[in-house]
């Protein structure tokens, strides 16, 4: 790995903005305020989410840093920065959402295991670079390859951090190799993000940026890139970031009864106002984020200020001042919609958001039939107490 190392303590960790809340220091795992979500629909670089599981990477000559590309593959051989730099360069709006998202919610159910996340473990950005599909096609695989004469069905992405669920080892996931070789899928080397280099905690000098599927497939610092004939048997695709029924404990889960979770399921939540917040009585804006995974977009948003019985629909908005409409050929298939209601407040209320995607899947109603011992996953209808009182509002 010339160029590039991963530390083994976190002494130096880059600067960040002090009003991330910190869900674990050390790794360093951090979600902005709710209310920044919906402040922009980019989501700023230094409000964004971070999700690491060992210390930052340390860039030490960029000139010297190289990807390497092997596996079953005619031709291996290494990319270096200018290398991917010089071909066709896309900026891809995607929402990237950690799979852990609203996991503290869950974790009221029932104990589960892992960080815990309010609502804004999420958050939408540009990121600029190039397709793996043109990466792909330099070492002899040409576009929508499903198998290479040699086998690989699988590109697999090892990075340099060093995680204590590798043993020290780095982090890895893989895609199958039809989504790898597909244009339209999308999948990105980035090394831009919002339009600047990517810094550090987001995975400079080089990241995946997997559209559409959960944060945990989108490796960063990457260090090589592999063609296999099966899934990638890191730590993180075989015994972590997988989708079990509720009735699954620890004392019975046969972790390779379940594949590796991709695609994120429809998801919203409000953020302009925290749960059990006191408002005056009157009127009270709502607003929030509504995503869904696939490249599926938005139909609708729908709020109930009644428990679910009766529901208004949300206005939508994709890019500033501009209405969504979900299968227009212009709107960010891999982004987030902001949503946005004006409601009447009298009493104390439970203000509840569901989403509806394009392919008319709905939101869960109750955690608890989604509830599962990792915490992943939760994309139950967000529901917020108003009470009514004081408020600064
Ligand atoms: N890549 C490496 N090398 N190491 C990591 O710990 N975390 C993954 C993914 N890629 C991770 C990684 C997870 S679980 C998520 S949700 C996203 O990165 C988070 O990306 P971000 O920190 O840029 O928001």
């Amino acid at each position: 790995m010339p160029g590039i190392r991963g530390p083994s303590e976190y002494s130096q960790e880059p600067p960040r903005h002090p009003s991330l809340k910190v869900n674990a220091k050390e790794p360093f795992n951090a979600e902005p305020p709710r209310s920044a979500l919906v402040s922009s629909y980019v989501t700023p670089v230094d409000l964004f989410y971070k999700r690491n599981h060992g210390p930052i990477p340390i860039v030490d000559h960029l000139q010297s840093y190289s990807v390497t590309l092997t596996g079953l593959i005619q031709n291996p051989t290494k990319l270096f920065i200018k290398d991917i730099r010089s071909l066709p360069k896309y900026n891809v709006t995607a929402t990237l959402q950690c799979a852990g998202n609203r996991r503290t919610a869950m974790s009221k159910v029932r104990n589960v295991r892992g960080v815990g996340w309010d609502v804004s473990a999420i958050g939408n950005a540009v990121w600029g670079g190039a397709k793996l599909a043109d990466v792909l096609e330099l070492v002899g695989i040409p576009k929508l390859t499903a198998s290479t004469n040699l086998g690989g069905r699988h590109v697999e992405f090892v990075s340099v951090d060093r995680c204590k669920e590798e043993n020290g080892g780095p982090y890895k996931a893989s895609i199958p190799l039809s989504q790898a070789t597909n244009p339209e899928a999308d999948v990105l080397l980035a090394y831009e993000m919002n339009g600047e280099t990517l810094n550090r905690d987001h995975g400079f000098p080089l990241r995946v940026v997997v559209p559409g599927v959960i944060g945990a497939r989108s490796v960063k610092w990457l260090d090589s890139i592999n063609v296999i004939a099966e899934e990638s048997q890191g730590f993180f695709m075989q015994k972590d970031y997988k989708m079990f029924p509720p009735s699954v404990n620890w004392d019975n889960i046969n972790w390779s009864s379940r594949r590796p979770q991709m695609d994120f399921p429809v998801q919203s939540a409000i953020c302009s106002v925290e749960d059990v917040q006191m408002v005056k009585p009157g009127k009270v804006s709502i607003k929030g984020y509504a995503v869904s995974g696939g490249g599926r977009g938005i139909e609708r948003v729908d709020i109930s200020l009644d428990g679910g019985k009766n529901w208004v629909e949300a206005s939508r908005t994709q890019k500033p001042g501009k209405h969504y409409i979900s299968e227009h050929n212009s709107s960010d298939k891999w982004a987030w919609v902001l949503f946005e209601a004006t409601i009447d407040v009298s009493q104390t209320t439970e203000v509840i958001a569901k989403a509806v995607d394009s392919a008319a899947n709905v939101q869960p109603e109750n955690v608890e039939s989604v509830w599962n011992l990792r915490g992943v996953l939760n994309t139950s209808w967000h529901r917020v107490l108003l009470r009514l009182g004081h408020s600064n509002l």
